[in-house]
């Protein structure tokens, strides 16, 4: 759906549950990462693109006047409340902690944000890997933007974000999709550089080329400590070669090292460095469009994912081995595991043309070897977070 259908859409959902329109639309999207993995919290290079499936909140002050911002969800039975005249804190439910976190980061920059009657839509298919939860990060802070009439460095947006999700949610997650949430490019992919946190849009407007996105539909629910266990066996790394982080790390350099640091540590930081170059070699070639150079690195990436850094799953593994299996004949140009992993979505450049083959054989396939069906869809690079009214 079209954003601005989506918050029509939303606009008059929100009228009917509170009786009158909304006075102020805010959206922002989720998204796909091309490559770059598990690197951002490691300083490293990261190549995500918006996609054009938002979390979208429609808002208005209360009739009474109450410094009360009552949230509700078109997905959520359970209604979340934040009392403003008191320490914001995490409470249930759950899908409220998110904005929560993110008032509680306006509040501690002295911006008051003052009663609000809030209806939340997303679009951004939920524990997909495709950053549901950034996206309502963002769009929340979007819309405290309007409403408060502050204009929030970009950056600073998106580490406000962030600081949500750490302290909010208990994720220890890094930078890329607050980032990519924010600063979405519509066209464009967006390679940014988590050391200094700077960012440069990489066109992607080549028509004979598609982004397909694979949901596996699983998530497994392992221990949960996964994404941050990773972390800190990054960390560690790091701390025994002697250096900051591993984008001070070469090759060449782990390989000397490999004895300071345990058999499974040096993999992690295998993956890690390796992942880093191949997204620097990844921007080269989206540059010239060579797409099966592309392609062979988001396999190379799969793999690292896969076997060293082990963040995959049998689900993600196969749909990869369907698609290498169709192969550039059949117009897959590479498919590698986005997001965090144990579940959740594959992303596959693929030809334009050949879109709709490749979707029903992926299907069809995955369904035949798991059991499971899986959701396939396409997007184009789209912009960022925007007000759309008010
Ligand atoms: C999650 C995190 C990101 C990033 C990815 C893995 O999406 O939120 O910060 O670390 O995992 O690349």
């Amino acid at each position: 759906m079209k954003l601005q259908d989506l918050a029509s859409h939303v606009s008059s959902e929100f009228e009917k549950l509170y009786g009158r329109p909304p006075r102020w639309i805010a959206a922002a999207p989720g998204r796909v990462n091309i490559i770059g993995e598990h690197t951002d919290y490691n300083d490293g290079f990261v190549l995500p693109m918006a996609i054009e499936y938002y979390s979208v909140m429609a808002a208005d002050r209360p009739v009474d006047g109450r410094e009360v911002i009552t949230l509700r969800s078109t997905l959520e039975a359970e209604v979340a409340t934040i009392d403003l005249t008191r320490p914001v804190r995490p409470a249930a439910p759950k899908w409220g902690n998110y904005p929560r976190g993110v008032v509680a980061g306006f509040q501690e920059r002295g911006i008051q944000p003052g009663g609000l009657d809030v209806l939340l839509h997303s679009t951004v298919p939920l524990g997909s890997g495709l950053s549901s939860s950034a996206a309502l990060e963002v769009c929340t802070a979007t819309l405290l933007e309007a409403v408060t009439g502050t204009t929030l460095d970009p950056v600073e947006k998106a580490l406000l974000c962030q600081k949500a999700e750490h302290d909010f949610a208990g994720v220890p997650c890094g930078i890329m999709d607050q980032f990519i949430s924010a600063l979405g490019r519509e066209g464009h992919l967006l390679l940014l550089d988590c050391r200094p946190r700077t960012t440069e849009l990489v066109p992607m407007s080549d028509p004979s080329v598609a982004l397909l996105i694979i949901n596996t539909n699983v998530k497994h629910e392992l221990s949960g400590g996964e994404y941050a266990e990773r972390r800190a066996q990054c960390e560690e790394a790091a701390r025994n070669l002697g250096v900051e982080s591993l984008r001070d790390v070469t090759a060449v350099q782990l390989e000397a090292g490999k004895s300071k640091i345990s058999e499974t540590v040096y993999r992690r930081a295998r993956h890690v460095i390796g992942e880093i170059g191949r997204t620097v070699d990844a921007v080269g070639s989206v540059r010239q469009s060579d797409w099966p150079a592309v392609g062979q690195l988001m396999y190379a990436s799969h793999a690292a994912l896969r076997d060293d850094y082990e963040v995959s799953c049998e689900e993600l593994d196969v749909v990869v081995e369907i698609a290498e299996a169709i192969g550039e004949r059949g117009g897959v140009y590479g498919c590698r595991m986005t997001g965090g992993g144990f579940g959740g979505c594959c992303v596959a450049l693929v030809k334009a043309s050949a879109v709709e083959d490749i979707s029903k054989k992926i299907a069809a396939d995955y369904k035949a070897r798991t059991g499971i069906a899986a959701t396939i869809f396409a997007s184009r690079p789209a912009a960022g977070a925007t007000v759309v009214k008010g």
